[in-house]
């Protein structure tokens, strides 16, 4: 710690991870969710006058809509975004060059799930446009699936160095945001990409291949987990069983989704 205290931009994301943290039910200090949130917004680098800690030429701020506004009822993805701010609560934004929000249709009735930002996904700020992200375009155009009925995003919205998996600190450092969107969308069928969104969204810690092709819930929205596509790529002799999980999606808008 600097003799004049500690630095703002830290303070601020300490006090936002912890209201997160309270929201998600762990009480690891007392502080009421208001008092952790208005010492968020007050010590918020994006308010202050000293220099950001991450500062990115060209991106203009976001405005901060609070940590808690996105999760009142009615919140859309823009609003989910917003709250986002140009983040800085787990250290994956250090590497980071665009925050990978999602992409797709708002009323998506399927919405697919996978890991984290690539290279070619930090780069252009899109999932799924890299190597993966074209086998996942052929995949769905393979079962007929349009993307007006679909809406993509990561458990993750900052690229892990290395593209190794994201852990468990950034998972819940951006678990607010993706049950913000997926509260914005409100899919009526939900595709758990990999064993770490799986992981992520259902709990526990299966291999993807014992797994995959069964229906699961998440918070009640049939979930369906099958083979991440870049698994895919390494692995062609799965790509069978994957085309047999996105026949079974399409299905199940087709013909309505199972009882989970
Ligand atoms: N892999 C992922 O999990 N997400 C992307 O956006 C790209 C590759």
């Amino acid at each position: 710690m600097s003799p004049a205290g500690p630095d703002p931009a830290w303070l601020a994301a300490l006090a936002e991870n912890l209201a997160c943290r309270q929201r998600l039910g762990f009480h690891l200090v007392e502080g009421s969710p208001d008092g952790l949130a208005s010492l968020a917004a007050g010590l918020n680098p994006r308010q202050s006058a000293s220099a950001p800690r991450n500062p990115k030429p060209g991106v203009k701020d976001a405005p901060s809509a609070g940590p808690e506004d996105f999760s009142h009822a009615g919140g859309g993805l823009a609003q989910v975004r917003a709250a986002m701010g140009e983040c800085v609560r787990c250290p994956l934004h250090e590497g980071r060059r665009h925050i990978v929000f999602g992409k797709g249709a708002e009323s998506a009735e399927l919405m697919f799930i996978g890991e984290g930002p690539g290279a070619e996904e930090d780069r252009l700020g899109e999932p799924f446009v890299g190597r993966a992200g074209r086998l996942l375009d052929k995949m769905l155009a393979a079962v007929g699936l349009t993307m007006d009925r679909v809406y993509i995003t990561n458990i993750v919205k900052c690229r892990p160095p290395q593209n190794r998996d994201p852990q468990a600190g950034e998972v819940e450092a951006c678990r607010p945001f993706l049950a913000g969107q997926i509260k914005a969308v409100s899919p009526r069928i939900i595709c758990a990409l990999g064993r770490p969104a799986a992981k992520a969204l259902l709990g526990g810690d299966a291999p993807i291949s014992a797994i995959r092709g069964n229906w699961h819930s998440y918070q009640g929205v049939p979930l369906l987990p099958t083979f991440h596509p870049a698994y895919l790529l390494r692995s062609p002799e799965r790509k069978g069983q994957a085309y047999q999980d996105l026949k079974a999606l399409a299905r199940a808008l087709e013909q309505g989704p199972p009882e989970v």
